[in-house]
């Protein structure tokens, strides 16, 4: 079933308010908009995350977009806050959204910089008591990818407005991202990529294990430490939810998991209908703002819209602007890969597997995130920067005499393998799933020396030179030894051809 039309949602969404808070609508206090800081390394250089990439929490959808272009106000060279006690030395602003900033500080007892993320004054009850769960959550989250936080401070008031969390010394992926979004990754930098966003699945798979949706993964939330440790960070939106696993255990049964994460017992409850999350990373259902419909499969969204700007630096939903990013996400367009980034060579598996967890419908997603997880694993085994292609039966696959530009293996199907002879078509042999044809078009140019046609439904992986040298470029010794033999293979053939003056091989 596809996402209801932006009106439709906007209805509902209106229609949940009216019921549960008559009139509000007129009162500006019932709308929350929080902004995001652009993200910064932890040495102070400020990021540019683009505004339409900045987290908003607002209880009217309709009005989020319009409030989206508020100026991201950040300033970092704002005077230092007052810190509650004589324990912390501020040592500068790391980044600054519109209702928090983190800085730097030194630890006088301990004797160490951390970074401590403080409320902004104008708050309301209800970001106080989302600021302390935000706290809570991520410090229960106990998990080597996952941001330790060290403590809830009071500030003069006593109030809770101010936590510590251990300080990442490195930068954000955004800004990985974006220093090199008009060039080719590597096949390392790719594959330092990959590793990474294993660690931000295991990180959310145990969030889920815990009961807890990030609902705000995005590149600027995400640090990659100087040593490659990687953070999920800025749990500000997460949603707490019993896990659907345990969702279905009969009451009487042994707790299977490990308990959830807990909440202090006066936090308040999001209200229905609040649009929360990044519209330009937003999954249908959130930028919906169908709070009940989220679930594991929001965050897979997430992660497939991470996979997504890995591989192009772009979001999924990149609009001419802020409403036009959420007006994506509710129709959960997302172009393909290769359409937002033309400069690239794209792996296909990859692209298939980021929009698989892009797909709209929550059903069509990975299932859970160990799913996706081992989709990207089987990727890194190797193979997957070779396309699939599928022929009909009876279709041709490589025409004699024509220029040779791919190898093929055959993965499902059979092929029948012929030559001309005297003006007329022999049948050779038959090829089956395992069975390799047109190699020698990867090593030296060279014509077709046979036809290959599908007798049945066949599909093959395609092998161009190209997509050869990113698989070899993960082996030395691999690439060494496909070299050594396809330089023997090529020796024999022309050997061959002299003592017989046969066609080359084909097959
Ligand atoms: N513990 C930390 N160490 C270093 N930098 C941090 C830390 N926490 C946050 N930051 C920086 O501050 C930015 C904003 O933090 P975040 O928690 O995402 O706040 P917001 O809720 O305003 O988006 C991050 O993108 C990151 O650059
Ligand atoms: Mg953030």
């Amino acid at each position: 079933m596809l996402p209801p039309q932006a009106d439709e949602a906007d209805e509902a969404n209106e229609a949940t308010m009216r019921d549960e808070r008559p009139g509000a609508k007129n009162e500006d206090t019932t709308t929350r908009v929080e902004l995001a800081a652009a993200p910064a390394a932890a040495d102070g250089r400020r990021g540019a995350e683009p505004e339409a990439q900045t987290t908003v929490r607002c209880a009217f959808p309709e009005q989020a977009a319009a409030t989206l272009r508020l100026p991201g106000n950040g300033n970092a060279n704002a005077a230092p806050a007052v810190l509650p006690t004589q324990r912390f030395e501020d040592r500068g602003e790391i980044a600054r959204g519109g209702m928090s900033s983190v800085r730097a500080v030194f630890d006088k007892v301990i004797l160490r910089e951390i970074a401590m993320k403080e409320l902004a004054p104008e708050r309301t009850i209800d970001e106080l008591s989302r600021f302390i769960e935000e706290a809570q959550i991520t410090g229960q989250l106990d998990h080597p990818n996952i941001v330790p936080v060290h403590d809830l401070e009071m500030d003069e008031q006593g109030l809770p407005t101010r936590f510590t969390m251990k300080l990442v010394r490195g930068q954000t992926l955004f800004r990985y991202l974006s220093d090199r979004e008009n060039r080719e990754l590597s096949s390392d930098e790719l594959e330092e990529l990959l590793r990474a966003f294993l660690k931000i699945c295991d990180a959310i798979a145990f969030a889920h294990s815990r009961g807890v949706i990030h609902r705000d993964l995005k590149p600027s939330n995400i640090m990659i430490g100087t040593h490659g440790q990687v953070y999920v960070m800025d749990w500000g939106i997460a949603l707490l939810r019993a896990s659907r696993h345990q969702d279905t255990r009969p009451s009487e049964s042994p707790p299977a998991e490990p308990p959830t994460v807990h909440r202090s017992p006066d936090t308040l409850p999001e209200a229905a209908g609040t649009l929360s999350g990044t519209p330009s990373y937003m999954a249908p259902e959130q930028a919906h703002a169908r709070t009940d419909q989220i679930d594991e499969r929001t965050d897979v969204y997430g992660l497939g819209g991470l996979l997504y700007s890995i591989l192009t630096a772009r979001a999924p939903h990149e609009g001419k602007d802020a409403h036009d990013d959420l007006r994506l996400a509710r129709l959960g367009e997302v172009p393909p890969p290769g359409e937002v980034a033309p400069h690239r060579q794209l792996p296909p598996l990859l692209c298939r597997i980021a929009m698989k967890a892009l797909s709209a419908e929550p059903a069509q997603r990975y299932a859970s995130v160990d799913e996706l997880k081992r989709e990207v694993e089987h990727f890194l085994r190797g193979g997957g920067w070779f396309a699939q292609k599928r022929f009909e039966p009876g279709a041709v696959i490589v025409r004699e005499g024509d220029d040779a530009d791919a190898a093929y293996v055959v993965l499902e199907g059979q092929c029948e393998l012929s030559r001309l002879v005297d003006g007329r078509r022999q049948f050779v042999r038959l090829l089956a799933p395992g069975d390799v044809f047109g190699e020698t078009a990867i090593f030296g140019s060279s014509k077709r020396s046979a036809t290959i046609t599908a007798q049945s439904a066949v599909t093959t992986l395609v092998i161009t030179r190209a997509t050869l040298e990113r698989e070899l470029d993960r082996s030395l010794w691999l690439r060494a030894f496909v070299e050594a033999v396809a330089e023997r293979f090529l020796e024999l053939d022309r050997t061959l051809r002299r003592m017989t003056s046969a066609p080359p091989r084909e097959s």
